[in-house]
């Protein structure tokens, strides 16, 4: 339910692993990315065990923070260019129902999955992201800079968030300016607690197309440093 936020944040939090401050007393610094890219998101697996995580924590601080744990943490996989899902037919009602999310066999009916890494547009101008159906939980946060990857400082980004479930179609939508081949940190998150399992997330570029899949728009920068 929120928009654009302005937020301080602690910086390594959001991608975790892989990025290191040199001196995070520092109010300035610099991020240098490194050489070392992969085409799409990397994606990190959880639990989701219900109702177990529910009783915990409300919906808007599970999908914000509280998934990532790292005694919750499944497997993650590289690569990853299609982040929607269906998994609506065939529910099994005497326990979990396995499906297959980018390659992983795991229990669609509860689990928690996040993609990081960064949106590279291909043209600058007004890009349209967009959260159609999801079941129970979709979170898109994208960054306009780099320096929420090391500082610990000020960061703005934008964050469009729907909590819903699947017949309930209500479309989020938040239109955000890019310039043409700058990479911004960005990062979607998703749960499910039970039963249909469903994400449709879509983004127009300044031509008007309609993109479901991030196939050439997604980078991953496995060595990322912070200097001053
Ligand atoms: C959910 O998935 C896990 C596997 O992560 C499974 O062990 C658990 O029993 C499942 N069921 C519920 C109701 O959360
Ligand atoms: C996925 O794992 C479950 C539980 O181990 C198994 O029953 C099922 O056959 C597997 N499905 C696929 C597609 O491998
Ligand atoms: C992130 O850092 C890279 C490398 O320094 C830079 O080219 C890019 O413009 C930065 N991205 C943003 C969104 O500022």
């Amino acid at each position: 339910m929120k928009f654009s936020t302005l937020l301080l944040t602690s910086a390594l939090s959001i991608f975790g692993k892989g990025v290191s401050a040199t001196d995070s007393q520092t109010p300035i610094c610099t991020p240098d990315l490194g050489n070392s890219i992969d085409d799409g998101f990397h994606a990190r697996f959880y639990k989701y065990i219900y109702p177990d995580y529910a009783r915990e924590m409300s919906d808007e601080d599970y999908i914000t923070k509280g998934y990532k744990r790292d005694d919750r943490f499944i497997t993650s996989k590289t690569g990853i260019t299609d982040v929607n899902f269906f998994h609506f037919y065939n529910l099994n009602p005497n326990g979990p129902t396995y499906g297959v999310v980018n390659g992983l066999n795991i229990t669609t009916s509860n689990f928690t999955v996040e993609y990081s890494g960064w949106f590279v547009p291909k043209e600058t101008g007004d890009h349209v992201f967009q959260i159609g159906q999801t079941d129970d939980g979709t979170s898109i946060e994208i960054y306009d800079d780099n320096y929420s990857l090391c500082c610990g400082m000020i960061v703005h980004r934008t964050v469009i968030q729907s909590l819903q479930i699947y017949d309930n179609e209500y479309i989020k939508k938040q239109s955000i300016h890019l310039e043409a081949g700058v990479p911004y940190p960005m990062k979607i998150v998703y749960f499910n607690k039970d039963r249909v399992a469903i994400q449709d997330i879509s983004f127009v570029d300044p031509s008007g197309e309609t993109h479901k899949s991030f196939d050439g728009f997604a980078k991953y920068y496995n060595d990322v440093k912070c200097k001053n």
